[in-house]
């Protein structure tokens, strides 16, 4: 379990985060979801100490974290950033350093074998000697997405992890996060901001809104009143088929009803 006691980020005097509480299970994933500039990437980071913890503690399975540096946590959490870095790097060698957090320079069989089996989940074989600087944004996305999966972490943090996909992508991407973390008793931590594949995916939804947490509910209590507060929007939620979708924008209630609807007909006429 991660225990995230009283969490508390300030960059100088502003404060970024405020008194997050969570307590997060071993083969959950755990989406956030809130509106620009909340947080939500703050708080990553803060679990990987890319920034600093003003308050608060960190618990994994009981060992307090709180004090651990970047590379002692880099063990235990694996961190993929929203924004990706050039590094000058072929796919190959982005895989293998991965592994070389655990298993130092030289990499044993188990490594090769890990990496081997990512490279065809994730059908990489044709860019596994090209620069990944060369290479478009999803394609990118997904050699990160593989390299933090292939790290085996205790801990997966992952920012945006699809936002550069088209929707087969994005479906196969989130389809392995789910079934890795199970697996694998990851602790996954993902940011999203496709409100249906947050749903539909997750085991818990974190909302998160102006530094805070404002609500932590298993995905399928999720309802519209929490969506709309949340992103100071109206939102209406169906579920057809266990799978949620989702609109947001006015509602066609009575202030709007007489003024127009969208039917299909009406467009068609
Ligand atoms: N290094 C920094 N210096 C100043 N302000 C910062 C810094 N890092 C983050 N912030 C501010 O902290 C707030 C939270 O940023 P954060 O990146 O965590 O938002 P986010 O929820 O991930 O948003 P988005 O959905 O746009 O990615 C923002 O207002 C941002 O401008
Ligand atoms: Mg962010």
């Amino acid at each position: 379990m991660l225990e995230i006691k009283d969490l508390n980020v300030k960059l100088k005097k502003e404060t970024l985060l405020e008194d997050i509480n969570l307590k997060l299970l071993s083969g959950e994933l755990n989406i956030i979801i809130g509106p620009n500039g909340a947080g939500k990437s703050t708080f990553l980071k803060s679990l990987i100490k890319i920034v600093d913890i003003y308050k608060g503690e960190i618990f994994l399975d009981n060992r307090n974290l709180t004090k651990s540096s970047i590379n002692e946590l880099s063990k235990d959490i694996a961190y993929m950033a929203q924004f990706n870095q050039n590094s000058n790097l072929n796919t190959i060698d982005v895989l293998e350093i991965s592994r070389r957090k655990h298993s130092g320079f030289t990499l044993k069989n188990k490594d090769h074998d890990l990496i081997e089996e990512i490279i065809k989940e994730f059908e990489l074989q044709k860019f596994l000697h090209r620069n990944i600087d060369t290479l478009s944004g999803g394609e990118r996305q997904k050699i990160f997405l593989a390299a933090a999966i292939i790290q085996e972490p205790k801990v997966l943090l992952l920012d945006e992890p699809i936002s550069h996909l088209d929707p087969k992508n994005q479906i196969e991407m989130l389809e392995i996060i789910k079934r890795k973390t199970k697996e694998n008793n990851f602790i996954t931590i993902t940011v999203l901001h496709d409100l249906q594949n947050a749903l539909h995916y997750a085991n818990k939804i974190i909302m998160l809104k102006n530094k805070r947490i404002i609500d932590f509910q298993d995905s399928l209590n999720v309802d519209e009143k929490m969506v709309s507060k949340l992103f100071e929007i109206p939102c209406k939620l169906f579920w057809q088929e266990g799978h949620p979708f989702s609109f947001f924008g006015h509602s066609h209630d009575e202030l709007h009803k007489n003024r127009h609807s969208h039917k299909k007909e009406n467009n068609d006429t």
